[in-house]
């Protein structure tokens, strides 16, 4: 790896500005998925057992530059001691003492997101080495994630190797075949995406909204669903891709349509071919799922990205909980690599606990998206100096 670790740095009597995403969700004052914050526990403790003090670096919302005080980062110190199982000081400037400082939102200062020099220096001043621990916000170029990485000896924290070495087996040097799934409501969205998955993966399974754009653009017809109609051409272009480098683009061959969109609408499973014309596609059938179980099977690598159809509302949740439990058991097995991430992906892999069982499932939302379309991320790629 092209970065270095925890490992190669000497943490002895220095202070750490180890970048964190703790962009946590909050309701009535109290953090209602502690994943992320989490999942940066081994960081921290590794430098505080190497001798090391830590000062926590975050944003916390889209606050533009101002001091927007519902989003302060202090609604998160209660969880993250929690999680440490120590004290942590909320300091406005980072300038407070203690062995675990959390500093106040970046994004409160204008400089963050222009990447400014003179902020990511007056960072730097507060601290001996940068750590940046936060592969979700690393598609970011801002000062507490790029400018501030050539400014002092840098190295890339325990989550961000797990996560770059999790999308490294699954993308960069996989176990052939390897299959991905993507979902989600638009095609629009992930033109990137499947670009560049095209020449990567033996085959996409297609779910969601955007299988009905895929659908329509072979003359099927979709009724009232959400489909893209004007993305016909895009998505033939895509279909010809796919066939000219041999990946496979599987797509519902059934789909459960309904008048409604509410929970429990009544509903009815039909030909992918058959969408009555008052009627929408909300979810894919259960013969589509033993196709897609059948890729599964078949698979070494899985990458899933979005849901096969309308999760949040049941029961158009099914095919993606059959798929997602049938790749779940697949990992078990040790007969699968699994990876997800991004947007909506882990809710819902979450509800049918199969999320659990995958091999490795990222904090990530839109930075895994963009390496997914082969982007570089710019906190990476400062990282490498
Ligand atoms: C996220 O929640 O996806 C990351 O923290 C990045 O946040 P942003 O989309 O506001 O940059
Ligand atoms: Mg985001």
């Amino acid at each position: 790896m092209a970065w270095k670790t925890l490992d190669d740095m000497d943490f002895a009597g220095k202070r750490a500005l180890v970048r964190v995403d703790i962009n946590v969700p909050i309701e009535a004052g109290r953090v209602t998925d502690t994943t992320r914050i989490d999942r940066i526990v081994p960081t921290v403790k590794d430098i505080l057992a190497k001798g090391g003090r830590v000062l926590l670096l975050a944003h916390f919302g889209r606050p533009k530059g101002k001091v927007v005080p519902e989003m302060s980062l202090k609604v998160t110190v209660p969880a993250l001691e929690a999680a440490l199982g120590q004290p942590v000081v909320f300091s406005e400037d980072g300038t407070a003492e203690g062995e675990v400082v959390l500093m106040e939102n970046t994004r409160f200062h204008p400089g963050e997101e222009k990447n400014d020099p003179d902020f990511a220096a007056s960072l730097a001043k507060l601290g001996d080495i940068y750590v940046n621990d936060a592969f979700s916000a690393a598609h970011r170029a801002h000062a507490s994630t790029e400018a501030i990485a050539r400014l002092l000896p840098a190295c890339a924290g325990r989550l961000m190797a797990e996560e770059l070495g999790a999308l490294e087996k699954a993308l960069a040097h996989p176990v052939h075949p390897v299959v991905a799934v993507v979902g989600g409501a638009k095609v629009s969205t992930k033109l990137d995406l499947l670009g560049n998955l095209l020449s990567k993966v033996d085959a996409i399974v297609i779910g969601g909204g955007m299988a009905n754009t895929f659908l329509a653009a072979e003359g099927k017809p979709v009724g009232k669903s959400l489909c893209e109609h004007d993305l016909a051409d895009t998505a033939r272009e895509i279909m010809a891709k796919a066939k000219a480098q041999g990946c496979e683009l599987v797509l519902p061959v059934d789909v459960v349509v309904a008048r409604e969109f509410k929970a429990g609408a009544e509903c009815e499973t039909v030909a992918a071919d058959a969408c009555p014309e008052d009627a929408m596609i909300l979810d894919a059938g259960a013969q589509s799922v033993a196709e897609v179980a059948e890729r599964f099977n078949a698979a070494k690598t899985l990458v899933w990205n979005g849901p096969l159809g309308a999760f949040e509302i049941p029961p158009f949740n099914a095919a993606t909980d059959a798929a997602a439990l049938h790749a779940a058991e697949l990992t078990v097995e040790g007969k699968l690599l699994s990876v997800a991430g991004g947007g909506d992906t882990v809710a819902a892999l979450n509800s049918s606990g199969a999320a659990a069982k995958f091999s490795y499932v990222s904090t990530a939302g839109g930075a895994f998206l963009e390496w997914l379309e082969g982007k570089t991320l710019p906190g990476v790629a400062a990282l490498e100096g």
